[in-house]
């Protein structure tokens, strides 16, 4: 096994950078460095996937071109421009960090890693991220594709999360050259060749380096989270010229403060459900439910469905009815 003293840190950062110069995919925010850019696509960049960001983020962009844009922008909106993305908290973070930059950084992004790692819904990895692509700080990024990067190098299958940062910092700090490169190269190989149920050692640069590419050993599975099934009716008040009574959901919770149907858990039931659809945690069994009854609560007449942030499951079952 090779033991991380042994590693040739220079050899292996020669190699990963040269591979990341010639084969990076050509993404929107490797195009634009601004601080303001590369902190949206890193934050949208948490917990969806690339091939659903990439049209979100340029979206984004035209829509809130700046902070102080982004800052003044009504929280609907700012929902609005989410949908699709999951996860809507990290809509509400951003609209919030937006506005303490402004107030409290005269709207330029700050600088300073701690200032970074001080706004919402940026953690240690994203901070590093930010830090290392905009100001070349020395800073390691760590999330899921990196930790298992490192595990394969370094053959160590169970390393808990404090050796990892260990190694992630010893990595970056051993770099000679942008550490920004090195964290998106580290990115870069675990999304596209080191993937987490096969791996492409023949056309990885670094291949030479890996303890588990000489051990041969099999892929690292990872765990499924458990999904707890939900039964929920969804009800439809529908009028012709007013539209669709919809509510906003409680600031928690699923979907918080998204503009929804009325929604009843109901028992769990074997008719089937006309959608369901699965989030991290859940398998929401949405049944609809056409009410005769006018709406009650608060809540209000929607027309035109584009002009509110709907979570994509409602958004399919409202489509899957025809409506
Ligand atoms: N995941 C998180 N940050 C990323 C980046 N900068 N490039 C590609 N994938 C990423």
């Amino acid at each position: 096994m090779i033991v991380p003293h042994s590693v040739h840190y220079k050899e292996r950062q020669q190699q990963l950078h040269l591979w990341y110069e010639q084969q990076a995919r050509d993404l929107p925010w490797r195009r634009d460095l601004s601080p303001y850019a590369v902190w949206i696509s890193e934050v949208m960049l948490q917990q969806t996937q690339v091939k659903t960001v990439v049209p979100k983020f340029n979206a984004w962009l035209k829509r809130f071109p700046d902070l102080t844009t982004l800052a003044l922008a009504k929280e609907d909106d700012v929902l609005k421009a989410w949908e699709g993305l999951g996860y809507y908290r990290r809509a509400r973070f951003i609209h919030a960090s937006a506005q303490l930059i402004c107030e409290k950084h005269a709207a330029i992004f700050p600088e300073g890693f701690d200032d970074i790692l001080a706004l919402s819904g940026v953690g240690r990895s994203t901070a590093g991220a930010i830090s290392s692509i905009c100001f070349g700080a020395k800073n390691p990024v760590l999330d899921g594709n990196v930790k298992r990067v490192l595990r394969r190098w370094y053959g160590e299958r169970e390393a808990l999360d404090t050796t990892l940062w260990q190694w992630a910092t010893e990595e970056i700090q051993a770099q000679s050259k942008d550490a920004g490169q090195w964290n998106q190269a580290m990115m870069e190989l675990g999304a596209t060749l080191c993937l987490a149920r096969s791996t492409a050692c023949a056309r990885c640069p670094v291949v030479q380096h890996c303890a588990s590419a000489h051990e041969n050993q099999p892929a690292i599975k990872t765990k499924k989270a458990a999904v707890k099934n939900v039964y929920w009716q969804a009800l439809l008040h529908q009028d012709d010229e007013k539209g669709i009574w919809m509510i906003q959901r409680p600031e928690k919770g699923i979907w918080a403060k998204l503009w929804c149907l009325p929604m009843i858990e109901m028992m769990p039931t074997l008719s089937e459900a006309d959608h369901v659809h699965v989030l991290t945690h859940r398998r929401l069994h949405l049944h609809l439910k056409s009410m005769a009854s006018l709406p009650q609560g608060q809540g209000k007449w929607v027309s035109d469905l584009d002009d509110i942030a709907i979570p994509t499951g409602v958004q399919r079952l409202l489509k899957k009815c025809s409506l």
